[in-house]
């Protein structure tokens, strides 16, 4: 069911969403990146359109076409990012669903660094600017609901909930990226949404239903807080 952008729950709402990888670059033509294909991020910004918010979508090089009708800004690195995302603000809400690199070179060469037999280059590496805990610790100007993703392999539940509380987000959606679930590049996604209520599981279902189901409780949750 398609809503009228301006009949939707949304409608008259921002919502930032990041989607896709950061690639660092270690040379003109060698970079450090996550694996990221950025098809739940995307879907994240359709299913919101459908209900009627402004979308800027704010995305790393992703295979994953952008979503029609949001604001696209392509960016590279992680730092260029926490550029846009800041740019893009204010925003009732802000989804974070790209796979920042955690690490960038800290001096990228600006010229190919040749291979010498017997000697490896040593890349000395510098940590990239957390962006969700940045927008979720403003003092001014903080969205009215932060959420961030959480990919883990191991103890997702108690990893995420830790994550939710150092990040200080309001809810962090969870999944399972164990090479053995298959969710990494595929279409589908399970994933547990935790908030300060506790954690939800959501059974197994479509990139895009788990967006749909997403976006929904979103517009609940602004509904509410509303006036
Ligand atoms: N994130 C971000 N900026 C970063 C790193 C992560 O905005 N520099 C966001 C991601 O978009 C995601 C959330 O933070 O919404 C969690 O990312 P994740 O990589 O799972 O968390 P980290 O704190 O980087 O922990 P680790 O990779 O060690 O598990
Ligand atoms: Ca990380």
């Amino acid at each position: 069911r398609a809503l009228r952008p301006d009949q939707g729950p949304l409608s008259g709402r921002h919502v930032l969403v990041t989607s896709g990888p950061t690639h660092e670059p270690i040379d003109p033509v060698r970079y450090i990146a996550n694996r990221s294909s950025g098809a739940q991020g995307t879907a994240i910004a359709e299913a919101l359109l459908r209900l009627g918010a402004r979308v800027t979508f704010v995305t790393g090089p992703a295979s994953a076409a952008p979503p029609m009708g949001a604001d696209v800004v392509k960016v590279e690195t992680a730092a260029e990012m926490l550029a846009a995302v800041e740019a893009a603000l204010p925003a009732d809400a802000a989804i974070f669903a790209a796979a920042v690199a955690d690490w960038r070179v800290e001096t990228a060469q600006a010229r190919k660094i040749k291979k010498q037999a017997g000697a490896l280059p040593g890349l000395s590496l510098a940590e990239n600017p957390d962006i969700l805990a940045r927008v979720a610790g403003m003092a001014v100007g903080r969205p009215e609901l932060v959420v961030g993703f959480a990919a883990e392999t191991d103890e997702v539940v108690s990893h995420a909930t830790a994550k939710r509380a150092r990040k200080g987000c309001d809810w962090i959606l969870a999944n399972d990226v164990s090479p053995e679930t298959g969710i990494m590049g595929g279409t589908e996604n399970a994933v547990t949404l935790i908030t300060g209520e506790g954690a939800e599981d959501w059974p197994r279902m479509s990139k895009s239903a788990v967006a749909d189901r997403l976006a929904q409780r979103l517009a609940e949750a602004l509904g509410a807080g509303d006036g």
